[in-house]
């Protein structure tokens, strides 16, 4: 059985994901409504990642003889002035995210339920990885500037991505 903190801290994490799945399939219309079609499909394969996120903490709040109460999902932004400004809004996100799964690690700690703490390792990790993906698109975005031809590349090069579900 979970604590009962530990699992509202869990629940709050459920939205906090799907929020993240939320904000980034709006910045994927945002990037088809420029006709920036390869950013739209990274940014839509994006937010299926997120929803498999939350789909993992569903799992295994139930798993652990738990309760998963959803809450309500804000409305994300749906403008930006320029695709370096989603992307600064990406990392800024992430970074957010990352604070709350080391939150969760301190409640895991703190109710010493090791299980809970293993399963957050997955997390940890995955959160080094999904900023420095993002600071890596930035990065890219700060050198290219207004250069068209650059954009037009790194958007055909973002466009390839599929789908993968996250391994444990
Ligand atoms: Fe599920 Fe991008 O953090």
């Amino acid at each position: 059985m979970i604590d009962e903190k530990l699992n509202e801290s869990l629940n709050n994490h459920v939205n906090r994901e799907l929020y993240s799945s939320y904000l980034y399939i709006s910045m994927s219309a945002y990037f088809a409504s420029i006709d920036l079609n390869g950013l739209a499909q990274w940014m839509k394969i994006q937010a299926q990642e997120e929803m498999s996120h939350a789909e993992k903490f569903f799992d295994f709040i139930n798993g652990r003889g738990g309760r998963v109460i959803l809450q309500s999902i804000a409305a994300p932004e749906n403008q930006w002035e320029s695709p370096l400004k989603v992307f600064e809004d990406t990392l800024a996100h992430e970074i957010e995210v990352t604070k709350g799964i080391n939150e969760l690690v301190d409640v895991a700690l703190k109710t010493k339920d090791h299980a809970t703490h293993n399963f957050l390792q997955w997390f940890v990790a995955e959160q080094v990885e999904e900023e420095a993906t993002a600071n890596t698109i930035l990065q890219k975005l700060r050198l290219i500037k207004d250069d068209t031809t650059g954009l037009f590349m790194l958007d055909a090069e973002l466009g390839k991505r599929k789908f993968t579900t996250p391994t444990p």
